[in-house]
């Protein structure tokens, strides 16, 4: 085996919440009367929820105090968890599900390393509560991709070197994380053909190719 262990981000690579990121941060925006598009969405992957306000901000010439900013910050998850109350385990496709089982019955450990505060939240939501063997996310780091704490951090948790683990990333700031990290990656989504990854996924069963 190439790895003892896998690291997976967890929005968009095990279940797909962009939407509703989109709608909370739209709500937001569109109560303050900045502009905003998917466009703009799509720099918010992977980053933090402060350092996606701040971009959010960027339309606005306006100077906000950190109150008032950590506020807006508070009134989007708000928004955003009110619509991550929707999720259900029907929100966890049958390919992941099956790849990750495949995976665990290879024996190798499975872990989460996601930026989001709400990670045990959302897996509660579709099902996955108790399933990885240890979760690294927001709660627990002090700085956010591309920077490899919260991958470094779970494989502390895992027990594993950082060069026995694959990262699973569909964030360019997170495939830099996980070589800022010494640790192999896989890209799928957005981040795949970025360049940077040591694998590129056409989808997420193609996982169980790059573990051999
Ligand atoms: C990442 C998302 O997983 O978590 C980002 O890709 C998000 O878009 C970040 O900003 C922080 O999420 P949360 O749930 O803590 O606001
Ligand atoms: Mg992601």
């Amino acid at each position: 085996m190439k790895y003892k262990g896998i690291i997976f981000d967890l929005d968009g690579v095990i279940c797909s919440t962009d939407h509703y990121h989109y709608l909370a941060w739209k709500a937001l925006a569109d109560r303050l009367g900045i502009y905003f598009d998917e466009t703009i969405n799509n720099r918010l992957r992977g980053v933090s929820r402060m350092a996606s306000l701040d971009i959010v901000l960027e339309r606005d010439d306006r100077a906000w105090s950190p109150e008032e900013k950590a506020a807006f910050a508070e009134e989007k998850n708000n928004t955003y968890r009110a619509l991550l109350k929707n999720m259900s385990p029907a929100d966890l496709s049958a390919e992941v599900r099956e790849t990750l089982d495949a995976l665990r019955e290879r024996g190798l450990l499975l872990g989460i390393g996601s930026s989001s505060k709400n990670t045990k939240f959302i897996l509660s939501q579709i099902g996955l509560g108790d399933y990885f063997d240890k979760i690294s996310d927001g709660t627990n780091i002090s700085r956010s991709k591309p920077d490899p704490e919260v991958f470094l951090k779970a494989a502390e948790f895992l027990g594993l070197d950082p060069a026995d683990c694959l990262v699973v990333e569909d964030a360019k700031a997170g495939i830099q994380a996980a070589s800022a990290a010494g640790m192999d990656s896989a890209a799928i989504g957005d981040a795949a053909g970025c360049g940077l990854a040591t694998y590129d996924l056409e989808r997420f069963s193609d996982l169980l190719r790059c573990v051999d």
